[in-house]
């Protein structure tokens, strides 16, 4: 198939891009290079834009006829969305309207689209069903909660096909050291920690010790970047055979602890770093897990890294990989 990535460049994309290329797709990505990077673009054509720059995407879809739109262009800090609500609105969700209406205009048949948990909010049920009712807490969820509903909207209206994807904590890197994430002010608890070993920091924070959980901190389903990518590329397939539009969590379904993540990286980098207990962050649920029942039912979906180690392993080689590159 001939796909469009959005946001190609960068962590997430730049996996899936790979994987794209191993299975004969045609890749045009699309990336602003705000986050992402040249290099990250290991297959296919890189073509510099934004998505807020309607003609520019206009051009893009006159020069190539595209089977599938993946759409990974976003920003992702929760905190900034909260402080700079506009920007994720503007990013996330106008951004995804620009690129619905060519989409709609150039009739593209199916669409794979990054959403988040962050849609979920603050769930009483710690394992997430997609049929929860959708109450995001903070601005970036509610900029993919209305992005989700966008698409939908359009599918319904049109020919179009979806498969949302609603990502859980995504981490670990390409195992061959070739891809990694590269986030300058990275925030996501196993790249702090990684950073902490390789002394770009001298220590973090845990965020709250006294939540309802197995040791006080908060638990997190962490999935693998590779079999998150692999997802995409199996929603492709799934359409393609002639799937229906759906909307699937992507987790292993269990957790662990912020402490229990930070033990497996000093164990595994044999680095003992300060690491400092401070209070709650704000809109942090004690335990979020995905039931991943639906996305193993529909695309046959089975992981192949469910393992701590090797998500925290492949994560460490990336980041010294990284801090070498940069010097
Ligand atoms: N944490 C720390 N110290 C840190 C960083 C994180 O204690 O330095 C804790 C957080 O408080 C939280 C856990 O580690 O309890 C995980 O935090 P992350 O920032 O890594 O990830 P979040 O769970 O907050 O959010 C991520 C994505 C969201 C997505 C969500 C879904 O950033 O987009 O997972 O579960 F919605």
């Amino acid at each position: 198939m001939k796909v469009l990535v959005t946001g190609g460049a960068g962590y997430i994309g730049s996996h899936v891009v790979r994987q794209l290329g191993q299975a004969g797709h045609d890749i045009v990505v699309f990336d602003n290079l705000s986050t992402g990077y040249r290099w990250a673009v290991t297959c296919g054509e890189l073509v510099v834009g934004d998505l807020a720059d309607e003609t520019a995407i206009a051009e893009l879809f006159s020069q190539h006829r595209f089977d599938a739109v993946l759409h990974f262009a976003a920003n992702i800090v929760v905190p900034e969305s909260v402080e700079n609500p506009l920007k994720y609105y503007s990013n996330n969700t106008r951004n995804t309207l620009n690129l619905l209406k060519v989409i709609q205009q150039h009739q593209v048949p199916y669409m794979v689209f990054s959403s988040t948990a962050a849609v979920y909010g603050m769930p009483e049920e710690t394992v997430l069903t997609e049929d929860l009712p959708l109450a995001p807490i903070n601005p970036y969820g509610a900029s993919k909660m209305m992005s989700e509903r966008m698409i939908m909207d359009l599918a319904a209206a049109s020919s179009l096909n979806y498969v949302i994807l609603r990502y859980f904590n995504v981490a670990g890197a390409n195992p061959d050291g070739l891809l990694g994430q590269a986030t300058p002010e990275a925030t996501h608890l196993i790249k702090v920690a990684c950073e902490c070993v390789t002394g770009k920091r001298d220590g973090m924070s845990v965020f709250g010790t006294d939540y309802d959980t197995r040791d006080g901190t908060c638990i997190r389903d962490y999935i693998h970047v590779e079999d998150l990518a692999k997802a995409h590329v199996m929603a492709l397939d799934y359409m393609a055979d002639g799937g229906e539009s759906r909307v699937l969590n992507c987790g292993y379904g269990r957790g662990f602890t912020v402490r229990e993540v930070i033990d497996v990286v000093k164990r595994k980098s044999g680095n003992d770093f300060p690491v400092q207990e401070t209070r709650r962050r704000a809109g942090d649920p004690a335990a979020l897990m995905a039931d991943n029942s639906r996305i193993k039912k529909v695309l046959g979906w089975q992981p192949d890294y469910d393992d701590l180690d090797t998500i925290v392993g492949t994560a460490l080689a990336w980041e010294k990989i990284w801090q070498g590159k940069q010097g």
